[in-house]
């Protein structure tokens, strides 16, 4: 077979959707998106809420009221009768108080949790549309910062921000009202410095929300690292790797540090920029509102009153000002929550009408001129290739050529940049995206484990399958062998990731899941590759019987498995380069040959296997 001529400009890869390329929603944009998916459905809920709110709040009026007749007429004006009333007056109010505030932290507790809930899985279930090239570019650990971290910060905005602009809303706007019916115009000139903060914090509250989203970016960084560490643990102690990695920890925290601390003071800053204005306002007011007083103008009741009222609002005033700090930094949580929603799935359904899935006699696969890259170097250059219905196909070739790169186009992990993938005549991307991948059973190079029991590990979900068939399938994955001498059997928990099993008990539980998924295609990538050679010879029996009658796809190094195959396939720098059975390709005396001279030139390293 000629190999495909190399494409003159190679096919650009597809626009990056992705999270850094994204331009910053406006802030309304954001508030509107939270708003109308996650608060206006609980809106009675909310109002409810602040209600109990503002009735704490006004339980202290009620009780400061109250202390008017307990001096006037009880203690002063001695009536007796009237001491029963105003102490279960009192006590009253705060009983109320104590039975508000439960209720309504309670209440935003439970709003808070539901919410942060409802976005993680909301963020989860999206992220598992997301494709192959996305999870390259973007670690675990950053994602599980995104979906976790992120939310988390969100749902500060229940139980923090908002009972507090309730509570402070209502005290200002009670303390504000008080004051202009004492003296509009005192009022005026005590607040005139407030338009000299509005530009301050309009800086102060970019700031904040730059060095927030820094903070969570450092703070995704420093999950990555854990991640990373512990996932490498036992090679970061071979390699006696500790104090470098505690180091690079080190550092990722101190940078997370320095941002976080820069938040908080940004935030308390916006404060204290209240109390400045607040102390300009009533220097003011006492140098006019002292004239007035000396002339004879007003009273001095008046101007205490009117101090009283102005000294209230600077505490919620001041904690106004703040909450705007601590409003920036759950916004730029909600930005980078946002950011993850709008990564648009690159693997998607087709838009038209579905093509119809392949019928088991007639699951030909073929690639046609076939380009594609992870990123911008090409790893598949015009291959093609044609896997007949009910055969085997074998896929052969030096580490990096693509191999495995074939299974992830073909089963939709990844769509190709140019060419076209059909099953029975059939494009790929015009089937049903669950179809198709129902169409395979896959035992991949790196399958992964889960810490569940080995049982739930092998039926990966799958429902009513009979003790018979599933004994049937241990054993001939020989997951059998090792499964009883487990402590629970295949009640036992397999580790993270599988850690509790070898790397060849790891495969043959793979291998027994393709067994037991009885579908049309099989794609073994490497599939016997960590058994020993008695097992290597029983599990490859079973791949023939299972192999019989289907579309088999083969990857494999060692070429005594591949000697059966209908078809074997030289893959070279992503191109097919030969192909034919084995007699052929070994009269041919091009790549193939020269592969299996190498492996069989090596004393002892293949003949001594049983095919
Ligand atoms: N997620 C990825 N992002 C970027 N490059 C990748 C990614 N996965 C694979 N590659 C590159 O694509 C090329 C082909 O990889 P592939 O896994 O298909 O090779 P292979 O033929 O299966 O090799 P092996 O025999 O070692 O398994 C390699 O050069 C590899 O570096
Ligand atoms: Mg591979």
């Amino acid at each position: 077979m000629q190999p495909h001529p190399l494409p003159q400009p190679a096919p650009p890869p597809a626009p990056p959707e992705d999270l850094e390329a994204q331009s910053r929603p406006a802030d309304r944009v954001l508030v509107g998106w939270l708003w109308r998916g996650h608060v206006r459905q609980r809106l009675v809920f909310l109002i409810a809420g602040v209600l109990l709110m503002a009735l704490e709040g006004s339980m202290l009026g009620a009780f400061s009221l109250l202390i008017e007749p307990l001096f006037d007429q009880i203690l002063v004006g001695g009536r007796g009768d009237m001491i029963g009333w105003v102490a279960a007056a009192i006590a009253g109010a705060f009983v109320i108080r104590a039975v508000a505030s439960l209720i309504h932290k309670t209440m935003f507790a439970w709003l808070s949790e539901k919410v942060m809930a409802e976005m993680q899985h909301a963020l989860l279930a999206h992220l598992m549309r997301l494709d192959h090239g996305f999870f390259h570019r973007h670690p675990p650990g950053a994602l599980i910062e995104r979906v976790r971290g992120d939310s988390k910060a969100l749902g500060g905005l229940f139980t923090a921000v908002l009972p507090k602009v309730a509570r402070d809303g209502v005290s200002v706007v009670a303390l504000l009202g008080a004051a202009l019916w004492i003296d509009w115009r005192w009022t005026l000139i005590a607040l005139i410095g407030i338009p000299l903060l509005i530009l301050p914090i309009l800086v102060l509250q970019r700031i904040v929300r730059r060095i927030g989203v820094d903070a969570r970016i450092y703070s995704a960084e420093a999950s990555t690292r854990l991640d990373e560490i512990f996932h490498g643990i036992f090679t970061i102690q071979r390699s006696g790797l500790e104090a470098h990695e505690g180091a690079r920890f080190q550092r990722v925290l101190g940078r997370f540090r320095k941002a976080q601390v820069r938040t908080i003071a940004g935030s308390a800053s916006m404060g204290s920029l209240a109390d400045l204005v607040a102390a300009l306002g009533f220097a003011l007011v006492l140098v006019y509102g002292g004239a007035q007083i000396l002339a004879g103008e007003r009273t001095v009741g008046q101007f205490m009153a009117f101090f009283t009222a102005f000294a209230l609002l600077i505490e919620p005033l001041r904690s106004l000002s703040a909450l705007n700090g601590a409003w920036q930094t759950a916004l730029a949580s909600l930005e980078r929550v946002y950011a993850l929603l709008q990564v648009a799935p690159r693997i998607t359904q087709p838009a038209g009408p579905l093509a119809p899935l392949p019928d088991r006699r007639e699951t030909v696969v073929r690639f046609e001129g076939v380009h594609f890259a992870y990123e911008s170097e090409p790893v598949l250059r015009g291959f093609d290739l044609v896997a007949e219905a009910g055969r085997t196909t074998a896929l052969v070739g030096p580490s990096g050529a693509g191999k495995t790169t074939v299974f992830t186009l073909l089963t939709r992990l990844a769509d190709p940049q140019a060419g076209r993938i059909t099953i029975g005549g059939r494009d790929i991307r015009a089937m049903d995206l669950q179809g198709l991948r129902g169409l395979f059973a896959v035992v991949a190079q790196d399958s992964a484990l889960f810490d569940e029991t080995l049982r739930d590990n092998i039926l990966m979900g799958a429902q009513g399958v009979s003790a018979a068939r599933l004994r049937e399938v241990l054993d001939a994955a020989h997951v059998s062998d090792f499964a009883s001498a487990l402590p629970e059997g295949l009640e036992t928990r397999v580790g993270p990731r599988g850690s509790a099993l070898s790397g060849g008990q790891r495969q043959r539980v793979a291998i027994s899941r393709a067994l037991l998924r009885d579908a049309p295609i099989l794609l073994l990538d490497e599939a016997t590759s960590a058994l020993d050679a008695r097992s290597e010879s029983l599990v490859q029996q079973a791949l023939d019987r299972l192999s019989e009658g289907r579309t088999t796809l083969v990857i494999a190094h060692r070429l005594a498995t591949v000697r059966r195959a209908d078809k074997i396939v030289v893959m070279e720098r992503g191109q097919a380069v030969e192909e034919g059975d084995h007699a052929t390709l070994i009269a041919r005396g091009g790549a193939y040959a020269r592969l299996h001279a190498l492996q069989f030139a090596e004393p002892g390293a293949v003949e001594a296997r049983p095919e």
